[in-house]
């Protein structure tokens, strides 16, 4: 049989199966001291004030989003080469999206594109840029449109823990900066849940009482809230899974340094851009090809896993469309969708399955 080599992975050892079985022992389920912990701990690996605990990624983008008042008739600019949970807060809230295009080299938020926009909707009130990948979107041309033209910032980072941007963390530049901890994410509670982080401390009062029925400190109902609560066996595997975080991306960034190597010299493949004044964690490692499906298919016959992220963009998908006036002007994006090939990456990729990749990568070409 072909040995396989896995897409992605998830981490366990004793440590995790101990500290969940511990809460579990403890009969403390919800809102106990380790998603405390854990949120303390979160939020100075991101050099904010406050973290709040919640059920997903997409639950901190909507939360951070509705507690910054986001809501009927808003505009909010986002791109569309990103996951769908970029963008379905901001149709859920009742706002409006505006898609903006990527840059085809780092695959973030286009920053003349967005200028653009912002200039045509000048009554817009955010900007979502995604750090897609795990690279940081250009959080400093960013942040120079947002100010110009007023409008709050909701950083998706929900493919990017510990990156950095100019030396500071993603998630530490917006409005609010808003985590994944799915599975196959650079840290993961071994299931559903996500971080929303800020250092407005209205903004983060604001998340707690949304994500737990409305309830201020003293559990009244003093808004409309539903359940986005994180609970206490997630955020136990979560403190764990966060002890490791660095040392996981820099063994995610010498795989990338490896696909690099080996695939310098197959013409056919074009290799992701890393930006100068940033840290890439390499969530994922996206390569660009002619023929994709036909390579993919080919990689699968080998036993090798892989992703297209992401193909329809969000503007593309039916569930989108029926929202959108018409249909937006994305060349890039557009172009990038049958050209994108996410590679197998995880922190404990080895040598010889990164070689056998680029060997039938480059078999497939020859
Ligand atoms: C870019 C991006 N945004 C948002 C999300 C939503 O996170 P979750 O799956 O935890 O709701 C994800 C992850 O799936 C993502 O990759």
């Amino acid at each position: 049989m072909t040995e396989q080599v896995p897409f992605t992975d998830v981490y366990v050892d004793d440590d995790i199966v101990d500290s969940a079985t511990e809460v579990l022992d403890s009969r403390r389920y919800v809102k106990g001291p380790r998603v405390e912990a854990l949120e303390e701990q979160f939020a100075d690996t991101c050099d904010v004030g406050h973290a709040v605990g919640v059920s997903s990624g997409t639950a901190a983008l909507y939360l951070a989003m509705k507690a910054a008042g986001i809501g009927d008739g808003d505009t909010v600019l986002v791109p569309s080469h990103t996951f769908f949970a970029t963008v379905s807060p901001v149709v859920e809230l009742g706002a409006e999206p505006v898609f903006v295009d990527v840059d085809p080299e780092t695959y973030t938020i286009d920053e003349t594109d967005l200028a653009r926009k912002a200039a045509a909707h000048e009554d817009a009130a955010a900007v979502a840029p995604v750090h897609l990948y795990g690279q940081p979107a250009a959080m400093g041309p960013i942040t120079t449109i947002a100010e110009r033209y007023d409008l709050r910032v909701f950083e998706d980072s929900c493919q990017a823990h510990g990156a950095t941007y100019r030396g500071d963390p993603v998630g530490s530049f917006g409005d609010a900066g808003c985590f994944s901890f799915y599975p196959s994410k650079n840290m993961t509670v071994a299931g559903d849940g996500g971080m929303l982080v800020t250092d407005d401390a209205d903004l983060a009062r604001a998340a707690r009482e949304l994500r737990n029925h409305g309830r201020d400190a003293d559990g009244n109902h003093v808004r409309l809230g539903l359940n986005h609560r994180l609970d206490e066996v997630s955020a136990a595997v979560g403190i764990e899974q966060l002890s490791h975080l660095a040392d996981w991306n820099a063994d995610r960034a010498a795989a990338a340094r490896r696909y690099r190597d080996r695939l310098a010299d197959v013409d056919a493949v074009e290799l992701p851009t890393e930006r100068e004044d940033a840290s890439h964690v390499y969530h994922l490692f996206v390569v660009q090809v002619p023929d994709r499906d036909e390579l993919r298919a080919a990689l699968e016959e080998q036993g090798i896993g892989t992703g297209v992220h992401y193909d329809p963009p969000v503007h593309q998908t039916p569930a989108m469309r029926s929202y959108l006036d018409g249909v937006p002007d994305l060349p890039e994006t557009e172009r990038l969708c049958d050209r994108i090939l996410s590679l197998p990456m995880h922190p404990r990729i080895t040598d010889e399955e990164i070689d056998r990749v680029c060997a039938a990568i480059r078999g497939f070409y020859e």
